[in-house]
């Protein structure tokens, strides 16, 4: 397929490309729409008019804060969007993220009921996120949008979450995080090695465009003869769109920290940081088991490292090197599914498409790091707020969390679940692979739903229609 022209100034920023780890401070304001929706979109307007798009910044022109917009569906409501043009967006986006729960696994501590106030209530109707350099042009932003929602009233900020980047860009377990990111035709092609979708000949290709931003063709388009595009929301709102996930997710570090010490007791020689990497499949500096199984490579660096994501699972189907239930493996099986084992090693494809569940990552952690080998808990709440941007929420996140996270059966491990994230149910252990095999007994869970919402991400047109009534 011949290489897409994207349209950069009508898509939003920070989907496509990172704004990148210059920008430290992020707060994400959730804003409640309690005025009619004339008055609304008067605000509205004023919002748009800074809002940052996907064009590339000349050097040395980076913006000191940037901001971006999304909506959930009560939102677009509270908009004055009609429910027929509401109702050509997509069901699980509509239904919402906690009516969602039970497929999720947002069940026991992670039920929505005991969510961040203002979370999955239908409340949060605009999702406004501030990037910052610095904190301090951070706050004189945040500030001029209080202004601005103070000056026409009935408008209320009913959940904030302000994060900062933590060094070395790790998230609180201690990993590199962020940077395995899915190749897009016509944006970063260039990063098709790893990114993008394994072929049989050891090649690789981007991924079509339409998987990440409506109104473009798709992975079904490359091979429709009637090269249809992908179900969108109703023009003007469906192009250059994307469908957000955001999630608070609070991580228990000392009770990580606590498990992985004590099973390591038993453990090749009580070999902690070895035990811990085979359940993210990486080391703590970003370097991939399956290309170093032995040892974390000195000095290696996730951002300039050639082979960061340039791997596949074909010379390691039995995971001995890297697990077959690791994080990453289960969050991005790359050719691990179409791998087909024969006496020789691989042997083939067997049809599995796991490229169409990738998913653009642009997380968050939050909270006071717990100081180095503590391992009671010191009550502060910390973790990860997790955002992907994706073409269909159904099919790629919850395709991803419900089938590959919460589940073991296609990788062929049974009750095993993704140990990193645990599992409610308290049934979930994890297999790693060797001679012998080890096992991680169930554990309470890592990681904890703290609230999170389905939003939309309008582009930049779709964004003046609902500021000027014209959406539909
Ligand atoms: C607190 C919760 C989580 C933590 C601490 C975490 C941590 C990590 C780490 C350390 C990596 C490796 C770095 C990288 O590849 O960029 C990673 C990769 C990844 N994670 Fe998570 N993660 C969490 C939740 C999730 C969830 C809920 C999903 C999806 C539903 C997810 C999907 C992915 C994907 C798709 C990758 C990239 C794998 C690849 O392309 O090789 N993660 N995560």
């Amino acid at each position: 397929m011949a290489s897409v022209q994207i349209d950069l100034g009508d898509i939003q920023g920070d989907i496509l490309r990172a704004y990148g780890n210059d920008y430290d401070n992020t707060t994400y304001a959730f804003v409640k729409i309690e005025c009619p929706p004339e008055q609304a979109r008067a605000w509205f307007h004023g919002v748009v008019d800074h809002v940052t798009t996907a064009e590339t910044w000349p050097p040395g022109e980076k913006p000191l804060t940037t901001l971006n917009v999304a909506v959930t569906a009560p939102g677009l409501r509270a908009l004055g969007v009609s429910e027929d043009v509401v109702g050509s967006f997509s069901r699980e986006f509509r239904a919402g993220m906690s009516s969602r729960s039970e497929l999720l696994g947002d069940v026991g501590p992670s039920d929505p009921n005991s969510w961040e106030p203002g979370l999955g209530t239908g409340d949060a109707h605009v999702l406004l996120t501030i990037n910052a350099k610095q904190a301090a042009d951070h706050q004189r932003a945040l500030g001029k949008m209080k202004e601005a929602m103070d000056a026409v009233g009935g408008l209320r900020i009913v959940y904030q979450e302000d994060t900062e980047l933590l060094p070395g860009a790790r998230e609180h377990f201690g990993y590199s995080d962020g940077f395995a990111q899915p190749a897009i035709e016509g944006a970063s092609d260039d990063k098709a090695r790893g990114g993008g979708v394994p072929l049989k000949d050891g090649k690789w290709r981007a991924l079509a465009a339409g998987e990440f931003i409506l109104g473009y063709p798709d992975e079904d388009t490359r091979v429709d003869p009637k090269k249809r595009l992908p179900n969108a929301p109703a023009a003007p709102l469906g192009r250059s769109g994307t469908y957000m996930v955001w999630r608070k997710l609070y991580q228990d570090i000392a009770l990580w920290r606590r498990v992985m010490r004590d099973a390591a007791k038993l453990y090749e020689g009580g070999d902690e940081h070895l035990l811990s990497a085979k359940v993210v499949g990486r080391w703590t500096n970003g370097a991939p088991l399956v290309k170093y199984p032995d040892e974390e490579p000195r000095g290696y660096d996730p951002k300039t490292a050639e082979d960061v994501n340039d791997f596949r699972y074909d010379g390691d189907v039995d995971g001995m090197r890297c697990p077959l239930g690791a994080h990453i493996r289960r969050s991005n099986p790359r050719d691990a599914l179409a791998a087909v084992a024969g006496p020789k090693g691989v042997i083939g494809f067997d049809g599995h498409l796991s490229f169409r569940h990738r998913m653009i990552r642009r997380g968050m952690p939050y909270g006071r790091v717990l100081p180095e080998g503590v391992t009671e808990d010191d009550g502060v709440d910390r973790g990860l707020v997790f955002v992907s941007f994706q073409g269909s929420i159904s099919r790629q996140f919850e395709g991803v969390q419900v089938q590959w996270l919460n589940a073991g059966n296609i990788f062929g491990l049974g009750h095993d679940k993704d140990f990193l994230l645990g599992d409610p149910h308290g049934t979930g252990k994890m297999t790693i692979q060797g001679k012998p095999p080890f096992f991680l007994a169930p554990q309470e869970v890592f990681v904890r739903t703290r609230g999170g919402e389905y939003l939309f991400v309008p582009g930049m047109t779709a964004l003046a229609a609902l500021a000027d009534g014209t959406a539909g």
